[in-house]
This record gives C-alpha cells, sequence and structure tokens, in this order.
C-alpha cells in the first residue's frame, strides 16, 4: 500500500503542549520519516528536560494563545500533535471543560485550524478518558467537520499492546480529506487497534485485549492484602511482559531514598497499590507519584523470602503502631524510580534529566506525560 509517510520530503510535526516530549519520541519510535519543526510548552521544568534531550529542536516557551495565525502558517505543518492539559477533563476533578481556564489555548487552537489558508492533513491528540463526553470534544469535532477532516477517536491503554501499565487515554486521530485511513472507520469511540488490510493486527500486542473483564470479583477476595495482582482496568494483563523488564539497578543509597516512608506507610498501608517484579500490571503514574500513595502509582515490593501476605495480616491485628512499623519495614516497599517510569511510559533509554530538576519534578513531568509506544503506533496508524 502507498503510504503517506512514503513521500520523499519527512513529515513537517508540531509538537503543542510538548512536556517533556512524549510525542517526539513518539515519532522517533514509529519511525515515519518526521520532523518535529516546533514544539510549544510554557512549562519551565519540561521545557528543560525537553531541551537536555533535544537540544537543536525549534522549543518555543511561550503560552500559545499568543501565538498568532502567520506563525501558525510560517510552520508549513502535516501534522500537529497536542496533548492539551487534562485537567478540565478528568474524572475526578472539577469538569470545568470549556469554562476551564486551563481549556483556552486548545479552544485557540481549533479557532486558528479554522483560520489557516493550509491546516495540516493530520491530527493526533492526546487527552484523558472523560474527554470524550466534554463539550471541548464537541468543539473539536465540529471544527474538524467544518475544517474537512474525517477522524477516528479512541480509549487505549498500555496494557493492550503488552505493557504492564494502566493509562487508559483518549487519543483522535484526523485526516483532510480527500485523505482516508487505511482501516474501516468506526462512529463510535474504539477500544482496541483496528485491523488493517486483510487480518494483520495494526498492532501484534493486542491480544491482552480480546480477553478483557475475566476477573472475577471471586479472585479478588481471595487475596487478603493490599497486594493484589488484578489490574485496576480490570483487563486480563497475563499477555504483557513483566515488571522486571523496567526495573534498574539501584545503589543501596538510592534504594533507600526511593523507600516509603514511615507517615505514608503507617496511614497509607491499606490502600497501597502493590506489585512485584513479576507482576505484568502496574498502576497509572500521576504527577504527585513520590509524595503521595492514594491513587497515584503502584509501590514495588520486591522481598522474595518475606512472606507479604503473613506481614500484612499481622499489621491489621496490630494496634500499636510501632510494631506496625516495624512489620511494613520487613517488606521494604518503594516507588518505582523516575526512570523507572519513564521506561513503564516507554520513553527510551536516552531518555535523560537534567541533574538540576529534582525527583519531585520528574515524576510531576512524567505523570504528565504519556506512553510513546502508544502514541507511535497511532501515529503510524494515522499516516498508513
Ligand atoms: C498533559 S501535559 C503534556 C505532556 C507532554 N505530552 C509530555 O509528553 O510530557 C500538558 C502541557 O501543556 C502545557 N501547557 C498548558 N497550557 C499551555 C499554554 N497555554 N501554552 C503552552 N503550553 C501549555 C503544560 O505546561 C504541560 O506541560
Amino acid at each position: 500500500m502507498q503510504s503517506e509517510s512514503d513521500q520523499t520530503d519527512p513529515l513537517r510535526v508540531v509538537e503543542f503542549y510538548s512536556g517533556v516530549g512524549g510525542m517526539h519520541y513518539a515519532v522517533l519510535e514509529s519511525k515515519v520519516p518526521a520532523t518535529v519543526v516546533a514544539a510549544l510548552d510554557i512549562n519551565t521544568t519540561a521545557n528543560a528536560v525537553y531541551r537536555h534531550n533535544f537540544p537543536h529542536v525549534n522549543l518555543l516557551q511561550r503560552d500559545i494563545t499568543g501565538i498568532k495565525l502567520p506563525e501558525f502558517q510560517s510552520w508549513n505543518a502535516d501534522v500537529f500533535m497536542m496533548s492539551p492539559p487534562c485537567q478540565p477533563f478528568t474524572r475526578v476533578g472539577l469538569k470545568g471543560d470549556t469554562a476551564d481556564p486551563r481549556t483556552k489555548s486548545f479552544l485557540y487552537i481549533l479557532d486558528i485550524l479554522r483560520r489557516m489558508a493550509e491546516p495540516p492533513n493530520h491530527i493526533l491528540l492526546e487527552n484523558v478518558k472523560g474527554f470524550e463526553t466534554s463539550e471541548t470534544r464537541s468543539n473539536l469535532v465540529a471544527t474538524l467537520d467544518e475544517c474537512g477532516y474525517c477522524y477516528q477517536e479512541f480509549l487505549l491503554s498500555p496494557n493492550q499492546f503488552g505493557i504492564p501499565n494502566s493509562r487508559l487515554r483518549y487519543f483522535l486521530l484526523a485526516k483532510r480529506k480527500p485523505l482516508t485511513f487505511a482501516f474501516e472507520h468506526q462512529t463510535d469511540i474504539m477500544k482496541e487497534m483496528p485491523l488493517i488490510g486483510s487480518a494483520t493486527p495494526a498492532n501484534q500486542n493486542t491480544s491482552s485485549s480480546e480477553v478483557v473483564n475475566q476477573n472475577t470479583s471471586q479472585n479478588k477476595q481471595e487475596i487478603p492484602c493490599p497486594y493484589s495482582i488484578f489490574d485496576p482496568e480490570d483487563r486480563d494483563t497475563t499477555n504483557c511482559r513483566e515488571i522486571s523488564e523496567f526495573l534498574e539497578p539501584h545503589s543501596k543509597e538510592e534504594e533507600e531514598g526511593l523507600l516509603l516512608q514511615d507517615k505514608l506507610l503507617d496511614r497509607y498501608w491499606k490502600v497501597l497499590d502493590i506489585v512485584t517484579p513479576s507482576s505484568r500490571r502496574s498502576c497509572c503514574f500521576t504527577k504527585a507519584y513520590g509524595h503521595y500513595v492514594e491513587g497515584t502509582g503502584s509501590v514495588l515490593f520486591s522481598q522474595t523470602d518475606v512472606d507479604a501476605k503473613d506481614v500484612f495480616t499481622k499489621v491489621s491485628k496490630s494496634e500499636d503502631q510501632s510494631e506496625r512499623l516495624d512489620l511494613l519495614h520487613q517488606l521494604k516497599m518503594r516507588f518505582f524510580s523516575p526512570r523507572e517510569v519513564a521506561s513503564l511510559h516507554c520513553l527510551p533509554p536516552e531518555f535523560t534529566f537534567p541533574q538540576a530538576t529534582t525527583t519531585k519534578q520528574r515524576y510531576r513531568v512524567l505523570g504528565n506525560s504519556l506512553n510513546a509506544h502508544v502514541v507511535a503506533e497511532l501515529f503510524k496508524l494515522l499516516v498508513r
């Protein structure tokens, strides 16, 4: 099949809300000939990380709403990639949607799209689950219709791609007509990668999605402690890679620095999401990971010589705080390091942080980022 990526010149990509460059890494992983001609973000910490890894990219430290139409046109872009701020759409947030000031820059991009003489042929957008029911999404698809795009929406998580991490996200691919998708377009949101041509899945690792929802609540009740083998998205993750493949060697000192502190252990031990090196799942890492533990991402237990269930049973029966802490210390539970979180986000080994970026900042920018492998697969699909 003739691919749009077969064109002689590399595709010109503009990366809006570039953060640490998750979209850029996805483009690189896809091997589609493409160049990021401009990246834009307002956040100085994220930009320092981006610049450290991509020193030659035209990274603009600017508020998108300050960029006028001629500058948009001057990029002569083939692709707009973007992950706008997700707080206005999160399930636990206030759902400010179009009224939230953080949506303003995205609505501004939509307005620019309508006014561009030559809008880009391709658009790839990422956001949280929840975006699909928002008024902002309605504005987006109305703009795409008006500007002559066809589009396909998705809800996908890395654990459908063999990555042991849950990060269910909304994605939208749009192509300017007369370009068409290489797969059968659906009006409904696709919850799996589509088949291309005969019976070849667009992604070879999607087999785990075929066995979704086979976990039973009966199984869950058999685990008498927070240590659980079940994926929060209720997917069977047996086809995912092991967590051990994503772990880094640490010095004793680094390992100590990653251990859960007493105040977190004593207060939150019941709500920890604990995984082991042989687990094939982990929870979504958020920007508060590393200093909050409830719902911010999994922690790691790797003491093979300790019976975790026995320890948790004793902890749950103990009335004495120092006894509970002594017991919990035996488990040596630790946070995943920022580099390990980056690996679970499929950011390649070349991705590093500037030395000046603190651990808290590293978790924060990673929590805002995305899974580069999922986006790479979607990008290939977009330009196919
Ligand atoms: C969800 S994060 C995107 C993360 C990015 N995809 C990555 O891989 O790190 C949203 C980003 O948008 C940036 N941002 C928010 N409002 C902006 C604006 N008005 N202009 C430019 N950047 C903005 C934030 O600083 C944040 O880095």
